[in-house]
């Protein structure tokens, strides 16, 4: 496991993990932390009563992380620290083995890089989706905003990298496959949910949550909990907490709740560009019952 800076095509790198074949982020820690995590990441073990929030990085992972903490406490209240504390590949197993049961585990690792105790135990997975593009131009915004990934490139050198998956965490359309082949082998308890749909009508995921988790709560907190975890509120809570403002190049002026929106990528994208993605798609995805939502 290596070290390597990725170049765009202006030339500008992004630092990240290098395991042969699998690339992984830092996530601000060491790089031996991230080595000794990942070296016993398959040792990992689950436990039957836990809840893990499986996403691609940039697709919503955070929303549902937040309002799955609030169905699991039974109170509008969120994580007390970052989401980041029980991610199985960036945190080590002795710190998340001290959180209590039932505990809420998320992770953006390829399906074959889930510990295979995952077989052992009735572990219930969320599984977020997003379209393409808005994954595309919110994870561009992050690598370029975080001083850690020592990144200035621009969006149109940066793309071909994401496409081709040269970034951490395989290729978007590739990851989204392989965890479809899990869904379809129903091989697990799992739930898709989509960012788009959570965006449209956030009440109705936080009830298909609920029901999934086999939770039972009254109509009033399910409501509150909607309304808690709207843009606007968790922009507030982040901005103040968690991945404030110490983590972020001083000249950028969003912050890790940017714009929560469904087709932002039509301020960012080319004619061309779009097209690029829609041909990817129509291609790789054609077996694919996922849907992509580009606009509301
Ligand atoms: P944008 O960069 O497009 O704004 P993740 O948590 O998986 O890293 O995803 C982050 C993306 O989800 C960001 O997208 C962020 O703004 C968006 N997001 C987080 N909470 C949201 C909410 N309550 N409503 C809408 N979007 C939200």
């Amino acid at each position: 496991m290596t070290e390597v800076k990725v170049k765009d095509e202006g030339g500008d790198t992004l630092t990240m993990i290098d395991f042969g074949d699998f690339r992984s982020s830092l996530f601000g820690r060491t790089i031996e932390y991230i080595r000794d995590v990942n070296k016993h990441l398959n040792d990992f073990q689950f436990k039957d009563d836990d809840v893990l929030l499986c996403s691609y990085p940039k697709a919503g992972c955070t929303w549902t992380y937040e309002i799955l903490t609030m169905l699991m406490k039974g109170k509008p209240e969120g994580p007390a620290e970052s989401k980041m504390f029980s991610m199985i590949e960036a945190t080590s197993a002795d710190d998340i083995n001290k959180i209590p049961s039932p505990r809420l585990l998320n992770t953006h690792l390829p399906y074959r890089r889930i510990p295979a105790d995952i077989n052992n135990k009735t572990v219930k997975i969320v599984f977020v989706v997003r379209n393409p593009k808005d994954v595309a131009v919110s994870l561009y915004s992050m690598l370029y905003a975080f001083k850690h990934y020592n990144y200035s490139g621009t969006f149109s050198n940066w793309l071909p990298l994401f496409l081709r998956g040269d970034l951490a965490y395989d290729r978007y359309l590739r990851y989204l496959k392989d965890w479809e082949d899990v869904l379809k082998a129903n091989k697990h308890n799992m739930l898709v949910l989509y960012f788009e749909e959570l965006k449209k009508d956030t009440l109705t995921g936080v009830r298909k949550l609920a029901e999934f988790l086999g939770v039972h709560h009254s109509d009033e907190l399910l409501q509150e909990i909607s309304d808690k975890c709207q843009f606007q509120h968790m922009k507030e809570r982040y901005s103040k907490s968690m991945l404030g403002p110490s983590l972020y190049k001083p000249e950028v002026k969003y912050g890790f709740m940017r714009k929560g929106q469904v087709g932002n990528w039509k301020d960012w994208f080319t004619v061309a560009q779009s097209e690029e993605v829609d041909r990817m798609v129509s291609e790789e995805m054609k077996d694919s019952n996922f849907k992509f939502i580009y606009q509301l």
